[in-house]
């Protein structure tokens, strides 16, 4: 508090009069360039008001001289959108696969929504990037259980695998354990025989004894050599590729008990449209034939 005598640092005057425990309040005047920025902003705010949706009202709100709606924007979008789309589609649906893989503009509108589709339906199985699982074929690949053209691709989609289809792709290896066929020490042999087709085996005696075991009770599905035979769905078994597992116990589970992995049927559950988009796209992804 300054004494009576002291001067007052500050004009008495350009206080508003107001004071706390000797704290006056100055009445400093806002800056000019900030005071006609403020009234700019309102005069822009009632042009805004005129030109523009802005004053809510009680059933719908002041629309402006321009009548401007994002909502009906999007809908013409759409509306195009969808129009556009209407056009490849249905050229789709008059095409054959091979036709619109020939086709450069048709091709990437179909791959485009068959990887879509694949993300909805089909990577919970197979993998987002189509890699697949145990059990689970990878797509991206070009080793094929049942065939890879587009075709075999199209036809499995369609039917399925082991599904509850009339026409699914079926063939089950039997359980040669649980059926009795095998006993543990030639299910063993037979094991060492397929792991040596593919160089992993660790016991010749056995694969030895395994060889004729395997073209009696085997090679009728996987192929004289061991190549595999696509009309069975029957894999090779002398690359590295395994479905199931390529170490001994896997193989000798297989052999003993069978796998019978299902691939459902889409034909009940997709449009014809969607389930050429989704062939389109599996044969595109590196492995088609
Ligand atoms: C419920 C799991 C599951 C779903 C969902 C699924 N699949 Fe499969 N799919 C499988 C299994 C298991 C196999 C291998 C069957 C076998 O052992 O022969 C398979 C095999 C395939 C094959 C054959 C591969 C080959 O090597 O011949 C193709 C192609 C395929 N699936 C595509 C698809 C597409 C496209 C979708 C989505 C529409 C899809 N799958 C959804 C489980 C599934
Ligand atoms: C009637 C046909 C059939 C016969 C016979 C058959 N298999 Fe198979 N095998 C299949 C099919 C189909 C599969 C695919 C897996 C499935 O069931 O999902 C398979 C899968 C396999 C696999 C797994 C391959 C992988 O990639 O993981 C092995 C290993 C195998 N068979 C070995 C044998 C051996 C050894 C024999 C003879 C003792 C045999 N199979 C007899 C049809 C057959």
């Amino acid at each position: 508090m300054p004494t009576k005598d002291e001067k007052d640092t500050f004009a008495a005057e350009n206080t508003t009069g107001h004071e706390w425990d000797g704290i006056a309040e100055f009445n400093n005047p806002l800056p000019r360039w900030w005071l006609w920025i403020f009234y700019a902003t309102i005069v822009w705010s009632v042009g805004y008001w005129v030109v523009y949706p802005s004053w809510p009202l009680v059933q719908s709100y002041l629309p402006g001289v321009l009548g401007q709606s994002d909502r009906a924007d999007l809908a013409t979008t759409i509306a195009e959108a969808k129009q556009r789309q209407g056009t490849y589609l249905a050229k789709i649906e008059a095409s054959d696969v091979s036709e619109i893989v020939a086709d450069k503009e048709l091709f990437d509108f179909a791959s485009a929504g068959g990887r879509s589709a694949f993300g909805l339906h089909c990577s919970q199985c197979h993998g987002s990037g189509a890699a697949g699982f145990v059990g689970y074929p990878n797509l991206a690949d070009d080793d094929w259980l049942w065939g890879g053209t587009l075709a075999d691709i199209q036809h499995t989609i369609q039917y399925g695998i082991r599904s509850d289809h009339d026409e699914t792709r079926s063939n089950d290896m039997p359980a040669f354990l649980t059926d009795e066929t095998l006993d543990k020490e030639q299910i063993n042999d037979v094991a060492e025989y397929v792991l040596a087709l593919s160089n992993s085996g660790s016991d010749a005696e056995a694969a030895k004894r395994g060889e004729p075991l395997y073209a009696e009770n085997c090679a009728s599905c996987h192929g004289d050599d061991g190549k595999g035979l696509r009309e069975m769905g029957g894999p090779r078994l002398t690359d590295a590729i395994w479905l199931y597992g390529g170490d001994k116990a896997s193989v000798v589970k297989t052999i003993s008990f069978s796998r019978k992995g299902v691939m459902p049927a889409w034909e009940d559950k997709l449009d014809p449209v969607t389930i050429k988009q989704l062939a389109v796209y599996v044969h595109s992804l590196g492995g088609g034939e």
